[in-house]
């Protein structure tokens, strides 16, 4: 999997969920060309978000979109199933719930998904290595995850350098992706650094007009794109 430019991914957590329908399609409008749907179980991580249900309702509101479903859950070969069957175009874990981090991934892909896999803040980066060959999308959190609305966590890009030359060493085609803290004033430098897909929450859906606020974040992380070596 490759991104020829890249690709914003809106959060649905920051969305209005008494109109999240129309919310959504502002976003695509706008030119997302992801949704990110962040699932959380107040066990691996100190909140509670949605199930399947919502990710079964957002395809419903947008049939085509790519659906990017997180999974912030413990023992989540368990729900694998049930997030495929809701609609869910590529699904990632993360490496600290997965003892047997090789084998979920295969789970997911033969249920007929894309995989990911996703890194805390304090993970660091050289345990994607074993399955670099393996993930459509690594996945590093660049805030300690369970709440939208946090600071960029900045020893986040130091990652994304490691993550690129892994990338090569490995001969690996995986998209890099960043999820959090997401907005106007650093999205351009996370294309520079290299970054293929961008996780923003609310700074899309907190914004007055959902649409420009989209169209915004993918022009200036186009600009970010021109610059990146
Ligand atoms: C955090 C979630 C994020 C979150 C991002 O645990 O994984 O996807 O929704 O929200 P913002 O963009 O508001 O930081
Ligand atoms: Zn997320």
């Amino acid at each position: 999997m490759t991104s020829e430019r890249p690709l914003l991914a809106p959060s649905i957590l920051a969305a209005d969920f008494t109109k999240l329908g129309e919310d959504i399609r502002q976003a695509v409008a706008g030119g997302a060309n992801w949704i990110h749907c962040d699932i959380m179980d107040g066990h691996f991580v100190p909140n509670i978000s949605y199930g399947p249900d919502m990710v079964k309702a957002v395809r419903r509101a947008e049939p085509d979109a790519f659906l990017d479903v997180h999974l912030m859950i413990e023992e989540p070969d368990r729900y694998i199933d049930a997030f495929v069957e809701a609609g869910a175009d590529l699904i990632s874990v993360h490496v600290e719930t997965c003892p047997h981090l090789h084998r979920t991934l295969q789970t997911i892909r033969s249920a007929g998904c894309k995989c990911g896999a996703v890194i805390n803040p304090a993970t660091p980066v050289e345990m994607l290595r074993p399955v670099a060959a393996d993930i459509d999308l690594a996945l590093i959190m660049s805030v300690n995850p369970g709440f939208g609305g946090q600071h960029f966590i900045p020893t986040t890009y130091n990652k994304v350098h490691q993550l690129r030359a892994m990338r090569q060493e490995e001969d690996a085609s995986f998209l890099i992706e960043i999820d959090g803290g997401v907005g106007p004033d650093n999205i351009r430098t996370l294309t520079e650094a290299g970054v293929d897909i961008l996780v923003a929450g609310s700074s899309v859906f907190r914004a007055e007009n959902i649409e420009e606020r989209v169209q915004e974040l993918i022009r200036l992380a186009n600009l970010g794109r021109r610059n990146f070596v």
